[in-house]
């Protein structure tokens, strides 16, 4: 037996003011287009904007359902929109913000993204060959940047463990 360990690393800012031009915009438009989620059931909006290989930028919301597990997440729901309006573009940053309306305080601290979503954001790199790079936030408060949305998920399942000999 040994023991194998997987780490990973992360960059951690304590505001959006030091965050690059870019990144700091796209955040704020991932800060922004919570107002668009449709979270009757849970009261938790969360925006997602991402910044493409064509220098497009597409974003998405969560879109609930009375009927729960129909709902989708910010992250896939822009992962279809991006794929529609922008076949065949790869992802090059995706911001993640949200606005817990539970709260009556501003959502301060990041959140990352679910386990269905890094399974849909590995399908995505994995499609175009490119990392996806993520910042994710609050409305304020401390930002994290991953190099890669893949490092979320270790050990993961991907279509090359169908394969023979993978
Ligand atoms: N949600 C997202 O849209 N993205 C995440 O990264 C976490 C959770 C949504 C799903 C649901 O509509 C609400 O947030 C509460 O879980």
């Amino acid at each position: 037996m040994k023991q194998e360990q997987l780490n990973i690393e992360f960059e951690v800012y304590d505001s959006a003011e030091q965050l690059n031009r870019q990144d700091a915009a796209l955040l704020a438009e991932a800060r922004a287009v919570t107002d668009t989620a449709y979270a009757p059931y849970s009261h938790f909006s969360v925006g997602a904007a991402a910044l493409l290989n064509n220098g497009e930028m597409v974003k998405g919301t969560n879109q609930e359902n009375s009927s729960y597990p129909v709902g989708i997440c910010a992250e896939r729901s822009l992962l279809a929109s991006s794929a529609v309006l922008h076949p065949g573009v790869g992802i090059h940053t995706m911001a993640v913000s949200y606005h817990n309306h539970n709260e009556g305080t501003l959502s301060n601290k990041p959140i990352s993204p679910c386990g269905m979503c890094r399974q849909a954001l590995l399908e995505h790199e994995l499609r175009y060959k490119q990392p996806i790079r993520l910042i994710l936030g609050g409305q304020t408060g401390k930002i994290y940047i991953i190099k890669q949305a893949n490092m979320l998920l270790p050990l993961a399942f991907s279509s090359s463990q169908m394969k023979e000999n993978s």
